[in-house]
C-alpha cells in the first residue's frame, strides 16, 4: 500500500505546478473588469475536482459569482465531510509594492521558508489552503483510503462578503448536509508549533460621509470661518478612542464576554515573542486596548479601525482649498455576543450625535458577520488534533484568530454543523498586502494532515 508520504513525494513537483497555474488566473472578486477570470477560475477548480476523483461536479449559478459545489458519496451510512474554500482573491494593489508581478507566481527562499514560498496574490487566501484540499482528495482516491463522504463547496465571493453564499447554503440544507466541516483559510502559530483556530471574530464594516460647504471652497476666503469636513472628521475618529484605547461608541462592550482569568491564563501559554513581532513589521512599540496583551488584543477583544480616509486634494503640488466632503472606511472586529446589527446600529447613533452642527453626516452599512467560537471537546477537533500530532510531532495549540469568515457562523445556524479551522498559513504570509505568499512546505503539510483528520474522523465518529 502506498502511504501518504510516498505519494506526495512522488507528485509534489506536479502538485506545486497545478497550484502555479491557478494562481496566474487573477480571481479578485471585488473589482468587475476582472469578471471573466473569476468565472474561468470556477470553471477551471470544476476540472481538477473531477480529476481528483470527484463523482459530480456543479457549477452553481447565483446572483454573484458561481459556487463550485462537487462530492464523492461512497457509503451513505459513513460520515460526510464538508470542505469550504474560497477561489477569489483579494486586489493586488498596491500594485508597485510587489516584488514580483502578483499574477506570474515565483518560488523564493524566505527566511521563515527556507524551503521555498509560492509568491502571487491568493497564494496562501485562499487558492494554496483550498488546493491543499483537492490534492488530498487526489491522493485518498488515487491511494484507496478514502475513509467516508466527501462534499466540497467553493465560492468566489468570500473577500467580498460572501453573499451569495448566503443564498446558496439557505436554498441547499439537503444537499449540503454533512458531519462536520472542513475549511483550510486561516493560520498557525509556526512552522514547528501547529495550533487550530477556534475562533473567529464578526466584522461591522461602514463608510462614513462628512459634508461641509456645499462645494469646494476657497480655503483663504473662507478658511476659519467654516467647517473644514476633513478636519472635522478626522477629529470625530480620533474621538472613537480614549486614552486607554477602548472604543467610545455608546454602548460598544455592552454584549462583550469577559474571559474568565483561567481562561486568559490558557491563552497566554501559547508560544509568543513580542521582540519578533515588532520586528517583523519594522515597530519600535506595540499599541492596544489598556489590560490586555497583544495576543488578546487581537483575538479575543473588539475594534474599531480606519481602513481609508479620503477628500481633499491629493494631486501634486498644492491647492489651497476647503473640500465640500470627506470619507472613511471604517471596520469594527467584533467578538462572540456582539451582533453586526447592533454594532452598526449603535456606530450610526454615535456617530451622529458626535457631529457638529456645522456638518452633516451620512453613515452606510457594507457587509457584516458574526463572530465564531467552537468548543475543544468534540470528535471534529480531537481527530485535527490528532492529525497534526502525527505530522507535526507535536500537539496543535487551540487558538482564537482575530480574522473573520462570517459564512462559519452561519453554517452552524442553517447546517447545525461545527467548523474545523485548519489552516496552514503563517501571520508574516502576507494575506492582502504586496507579496503574499504561502510556503511549499506548509501546502505539502496541509496536503499531509488533511487525510489523517478524515482518517482519525471516521474512525472517532463509529
Ligand atoms: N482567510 C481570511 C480570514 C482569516 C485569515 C481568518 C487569517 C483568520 C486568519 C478571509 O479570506 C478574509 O480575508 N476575511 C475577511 C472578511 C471578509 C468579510 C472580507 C477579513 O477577515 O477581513
Ligand atoms: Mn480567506
Ligand atoms: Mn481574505
Amino acid at each position: 500500500m502506498e502511504t501518504i508520504q510516498s505519494y506526495i513525494e512522488e507528485h509534489k513537483n506536479r502538485f506545486i505546478n497545478e497550484l502555479l497555474e491557478l494562481l496566474k488566473i487573477p480571481s479578485v472578486s471585488a473589482d468587475p473588469s476582472y469578471k471573466e477570470d473569476v468565472i474561468k477560475t470556477a470553471e477551471e477548480i470544476k476540472k481538477r475536482l473531477l480529476e481528483a476523483g470527484c463523482d459530480a461536479v456543479e457549477i452553481c449559478e447565483t446572483p454573484g459569482y458561481p459556487i463550485v459545489y462537487g462530492e464523492k458519496i461512497i457509503d451513505k451510512t459513513l460520515p460526510t465531510v464538508l470542505v469550504y474554500g474560497h477561489y477569489d482573491v483579494q486586489p493586488a494593489d498596491p500594485i508597485e509594492l510587489w516584488d514580483s508581478p502578483p499574477f506570474e507566481p515565483v518560488i523564493k527562499k524566505t527566511e521563515l521558508h527556507p524551503e521555498g514560498a509560492i509568491f502571487a496574490r491568493g497564494a496562501c487566501d485562499d487558492k494554496g489552503q483550498m488546493y491543499m484540499h483537492v490534492k488530498a482528495m487526489e491522493l485518498m482516491t488515487q491511494t484507496e483510503t478514502l475513509p467516508c463522504n466527501v462534499k466540497f463547496m467553493i465560492e468566489g465571493e468570500e473577500e467580498v462578503g460572501s453573499e451569495s453564499l448566503d443564498w446558496f447554503v439557505k436554498r441547499n440544507q439537503e444537499k449540503l448536509t454533512n458531519d462536520v466541516i472542513l475549511i483550510s483559510d486561516t493560520g498557525m502559530i509556526s512552522n514547528v508549533q501547529p495550533s487550530i483556530t477556534t475562533g473567529l471574530r464578526g466584522l461591522s464594516y461602514v463608510e462614513v460621509e462628512v459634508t461641509g460647504p456645499n462645494r469646494d471652497l476657497h480655503s483663504g476666503l473662507y478658511g476659519g470661518a467654516v467647517a473644514n469636513p476633513i478636519n472635522i472628521l478626522s477629529k470625530m475618529i480620533a474621538s472613537l478612542q480614549d486614552e486607554d484605547n477602548r472604543i467610545t461608541v455608546d454602548g460598544f462592550y455592552d454584549n462583550v464576554i469577559e474571559l474568565s482569568k483561567e481562561e486568559r491564563a490558557d491563552m497566554a501559554k501559547a508560544p509568543f515573542d513580542l521582540d519578533a513581532y515588532k520586528k517583523s513589521i519594522d515597530l519600535s512599540d506595540i499599541h492596544g486596548e489598556k489590560g490586555y496583551t497583544t495576543n488578546e488584543r487581537n483575538s479575543i477583544r473588539p475594534t474599531l479601525d480606519v481602513n481609508g480616509i479620503w477628500g481633499g486634494y491629493t494631486g501634486e503640488g498644492a491647492k489651497t482649498v476647503i473640500a465640500s466632503k470627506a470619507y472613511a472606511k471604517i471596520s469594527m472586529r467584533l467578538v462572540p455576543n456582539q451582533t453586526p446589527d447592533e454594532i452598526t446600529e449603535k456606530f450610526v447613533k454615535h456617530f451622529n450625535k458626535i457631529a457638529p452642527a456645522s456638518v452633516k453626516v451620512k453613515v452606510t452599512p457594507h457587509h457584516g458577520g458574526h463572530a465564531y467560537v467552537t468548543p475543544i471537546d468534540n470528535i471534529g477537533y480531537k481527530a485535527a488534533n490528532k492529525a497534526y500530532t502525527e505530522t507535526f510531532g507535536v500537539p496543535a495549540i487551540p487558538q482564537r484568530s482575530g480574522g473573520s469568515i462570517p459564512i462559519v457562523a452561519l453554517f452552524e445556524k442553517e447546517l447545525k454543523s461545527k467548523t474545523i479551522l485548519m489552516g496552514f498559513g503563517l501571520d508574516s504570509d502576507a494575506i492582502h498586502s504586496p507579496n503574499e505568499h504561502y510556503g511549499i512546505f506548509n501546502y505539502l503539510k496541509g496536503i499531509q494532515t488533511i487525510p489523517l483528520f478524515y482518517k482519525y474522523f471516521t474512525e472517532m465518529k463509529k
